[in-house]
Formats: C-alpha cells, sequence, structure tokens
C-alpha cells in the first residue's frame, strides 16, 4: 500500500520533459527527512534477510536511495551509468525510452559471483532502463538479483513490471 506522507510529497509536474509525460519528481521525496527515513526503513524490510553484497544504483536518481540502504544493511554500491562517465572498462546495453533512446554502462570489474545483486532506481515507467540494467547484471552470474523501484507508474497504459517479472522478483513502494 501506498505511504500516505509519500504519496502528498511526491511532485508530478505535467508535460516535462514534454507535452504528455506527466513527470513524477522523486526530489521532493529526497529532500524531505521523514520521506528518507519512511524509504530506507521500507527498503530495509523488504532486503534485511536477502543477503544483499551489492547495490546497483542507476544514474541518477537511483544513486540516493542506494547509497543510503547499502550503509543499513552492509551492502556495497556498484553505479550503472549513461554513457562515457566510467572511466575504467565497462559493459554497455542500449534501450528504448518514452522520450528518446539511452545506454547504461558498468564497470567490468563491478559484480562477481559471488554477489547477491538488489538493483535499485527510483521510478518505472517503460521498464527500459531497469531490463538494460538487469541485462548487465546478469553478465556477471551474480547468486541472485533483486529489483526494487520507489515509484511504479500503471497508469498512462505502462506495464514496465510485465518485462521484468519473468526473470526477477521486482518491488516497488508506490504503486501510482
Ligand atoms: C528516469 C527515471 C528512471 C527511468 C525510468 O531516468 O529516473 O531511471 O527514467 O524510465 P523507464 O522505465 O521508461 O526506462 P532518466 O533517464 O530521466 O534520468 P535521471 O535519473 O538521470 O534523471
Ligand atoms: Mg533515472
Amino acid at each position: 500500500m501506498n505511504n500516505p506522507v509519500l504519496l502528498e510529497n511526491l511532485r508530478c509536474i505535467p508535460d516535462f520533459p514534454k507535452k504528455g509525460i506527466n513527470f513524477r519528481d522523486v526530489t521532493t521525496l529526497y529532500k524531505n527527512p521523514e520521506c528518507m527515513k519512511i524509504m530506507v526503513d521500507e527498503m530495509y524490510e523488504l532486503y534485511k534477510d536477502k543477503g544483499i553484497t551489492k547495490i546497483v544504483g542507476i544514474e541518477s536518481r537511483g544513486f540516493v536511495m542506494a547509497a543510503a540502504l547499502a550503509t543499513k544493511l552492509g551492502a556495497g554500491v556498484v553505479l550503472a551509468r549513461k554513457p562515457g562517465k566510467l572511466p575504467a572498462t565497462v559493459i554497455k546495453e542500449s534501450f528504448s525510452k518514452e522520450y528518446g533512446v539511452d545506454t547504461v554502462e558498468m564497470h567490468i570489474d563491478s559484480i562477481d559471483e559471488n554477489d547477491v545483486v538488489l538493483i535499485h532506481d527510483d521510478l518505472l515507467a517503460t521498464g527500459g532502463t531497469a531490463k538494460a540494467t538487469l541485462k548487465l547484471v546478469n553478465h556477471f552470474h551474480p547468486k541472485k538479483v533483486y529489483m526494487n523501484f520507489i515509484i511504479e507508474i500503471t497508469d498512462e497504459g505502462l506495464h514496465g513490471r510485465d518485462c521484468l517479472e519473468k526473470d526477477v522478483e521486482v518491488t516497488t513502494l508506490m504503486v501510482i
């Protein structure tokens, strides 16, 4: 169930970045200490017994809670970044977005076969970003992979969960 405090603090901006997109602005949750605590506590409850060793945060809005939760779980943080940002050898995957094409990259030595990985991002819309990141993570053959998002968008005809769920266990804190 959606936490009412998160729901009332989430800002929606119509027609951004282009007409027809109702932009869910998670920065209004990140700037609010009560919301930060609710989110990290809910995520901790979901993953405290899973033996997570690495959290993959997806650039850029996925970095925030990846770091906060990793500290609480005693896990490391891995950055899944936009192209050209990571300095060492990378693996990459391109995908289509609601508005354009994008690529996600990870360092080739960021995960190993002993890791239990949680991939985290702020928002699940089409699922393109998450699916590309999942492909990259699976390339490392970790022991187990989980996925978590703060917000799952199911209005506007989006079904991002459908393209992930057969491959991985997905949790979301809010469904809109
Ligand atoms: C947004 C959002 C997710 C992704 C969700 O990121 O933060 O990462 O899009 O969309 P999808 O499910 O349709 O792939 P964006 O690319 O706007 O970049 P940012 O996080 O750096 O702001
Ligand atoms: Mg993002």
